[in-house]
């Protein structure tokens, strides 16, 4: 039995939270391993909704969550959805939560920067304004204050000197008032003894798991469109969101992340700027975005929608590291007559079979369809393979065959339970 990594393919939101709450039944723990209150993974159980932003998805079925040192950590956000959950009636105590002691933490003037560049910006980026890209900089900066330090109390006013005096110059010249260090002290003096009791060793509590045969579930955020790297750039989020990313922002070794399942919308959406090549804004577009209920999960954003790509996730299968995917939402395509996929693209009439690295390229292309027949027949909640009309067997088979990677997992609704498993992800391969 193998690990299991679960990441986006696409741009975000195919679903994640959903499949990593039903294979979290079968891991011991489930550990996050970057971005932070960015991501929004809802997950359905009966008519109960979750939304979780830094938890891990394992929470609902009890199971024991880190968040990794990979993960940029707002406390203040965290203990909120703490609160959040614990009113719906799941307990997340230290006993099955850690925070990595060298997570960095998302701060107050992490958000404002964010804020305040969006706002300046002539080419915004459509950030989620949670601090998260201010907050990464630090960190490679060597500058950011890191879990750990709530532990410290008496060192943190050196620490803030230090933060403050690269974040006061840019505050100025935006035109802000400067941080105030004593008010960011007094706050987190105040906060500390709430975290500190979270606050572990991440890589040392995955090998004690390792060594005693525990298998471990690696929940993504964002996905590889989103890629700090291999995203479409600058349009992106600032972590690496690829399967790689998981044994680094959790503390283990490559081997340990096993089967890699990339999670993959039936059709595409994308949200915030940044160029999208099927995008579709018209009837269809809309007409997707109602059945698929696309609003952002954390910012209420309407989601922009448009047909399955095949040339992106062909690539961010490669990229990303993907051995299978899980192919969410099928039931938002029932009653289309035609369903268009993306074969390949044109640039300046030239054919191509790739994303191109250059943004004012990815501008430029124009997606070629295939025209696929749709199914009268409903999916919604199907169980079985046997439940689903011809068609959209058909569909899924062709999805398949474009992308060059096999389906896994199959969700036909929101719940927990509709949900078809071909293959075992966490079997050997
Ligand atoms: P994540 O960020 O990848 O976890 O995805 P989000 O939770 O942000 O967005 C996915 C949305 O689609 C959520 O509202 C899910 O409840 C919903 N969802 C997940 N799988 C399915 C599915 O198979 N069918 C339908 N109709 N909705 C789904
Ligand atoms: P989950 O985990 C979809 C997008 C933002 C913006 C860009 C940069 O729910 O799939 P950031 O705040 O990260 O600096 O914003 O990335 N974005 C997401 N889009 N799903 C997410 O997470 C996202 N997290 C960030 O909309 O375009
Ligand atoms: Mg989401």
């Amino acid at each position: 039995m193998a690990n299991v990594t679960v990441i986006g393919a696409q741009w975000g939101d195919e679903g994640k939270g959903k499949i990593i709450d039903w294979l979290s039944n079968r891991a011991e723990i489930v550990v996050r391993f970057q971005g932070g209150n960015n991501a929004g993974h809802t997950i359905v159980v009966g008519d109960k909704t979750y939304k979780l932003s830094l938890l891990p998805s394992g929470v609902v079925q009890g199971k024991r969550s880190i968040i990794g040192n990979g993960v940029v950590v707002d406390p203040w956000s965290l203990l909120e959805e703490i609160g959040k959950v614990g009113a719906a009636g799941l307990t997340v105590t230290p006993d099955i939560l850690t925070l990595a002691e060298n997570a960095v933490l998302v701060l107050p003037l992490h958000r404002e920067l964010d804020a305040m560049r969006e706002e300046a910006a002539s080419q915004k980026l459509g950030t989620t304004k949670r601090g998260i890209g201010p907050a990464y900089e630090d960190k490679v900066g060597r500058r950011a204050l890191r879990a750990i330090d709530l532990k410290d109390l008496n060192s943190l006013p050196a620490k803030i000197e230090r933060l403050l005096g690269h974040h006061n110059v840019l505050r100025k010249g935006f035109g802000h008032p400067e941080a105030n260090a004593q008010a960011l002290i007094a706050a987190l003096r105040e906060i500390a003894p709430k975290i500190v009791p979270f606050i572990g060793s991440s890589w040392r509590q995955l090998d004690a798991a390792r060594r005693a045969g525990k298998r471990v579930l690696f929940e993504g955020a964002q996905a590889v469109l989103l890629d700090i790297d291999h995203g479409t750039y600058p349009f992106v989020t600032s972590s690496n969101t690829v399967a790689g990313q998981a044994a680094a922002g959790a503390g283990v070794s490559p081997r340990q992340i096993g089967t890699v399942l990339g999670i993959v919308k039936s059709y595409t959406t994308r949200v915030g700027e940044g160029p999208f090549p099927t995008e579709l804004k018209d009837e269809t577009g809309e007409k997707l975005g109602e059945r698929g209920h696309e609003f952002g999960t954390v910012t209420g954003r309407k989601r922009r929608c448009g047909w399955f790509d095949a040339v992106l996730v062909r690539q961010t299968c490669i990229t990303g590291g993907v051995d299978g995917i899980a192919l969410t939402k099928l039931d938002v395509l029932d009653g289309f007559s035609t369903i268009k996929v993306c074969t390949h693209y044109l640039l300046d009439g030239q054919k191509l079979d790739h994303l191109p690295a250059d943004a004012n390229e990815q501008a430029r292309l124009v997606p070629v369809y295939e025209s696929i027949e749709g199914w009268s027949g409903s999916t919604q909640g199907a169980r079985s393979w046997a439940d689903l009309p011809a068609n959209a067997v058909k569909y899924v088979r062709r999805v398949e065959e474009l992308i060059g990677a096999p389906v896994s997992l199959l969700s036909t609704s929101p719940d927990r339970d509709d949900t078809i498993m071909v293959s075992d992800p966490f079997m050997d391969r």
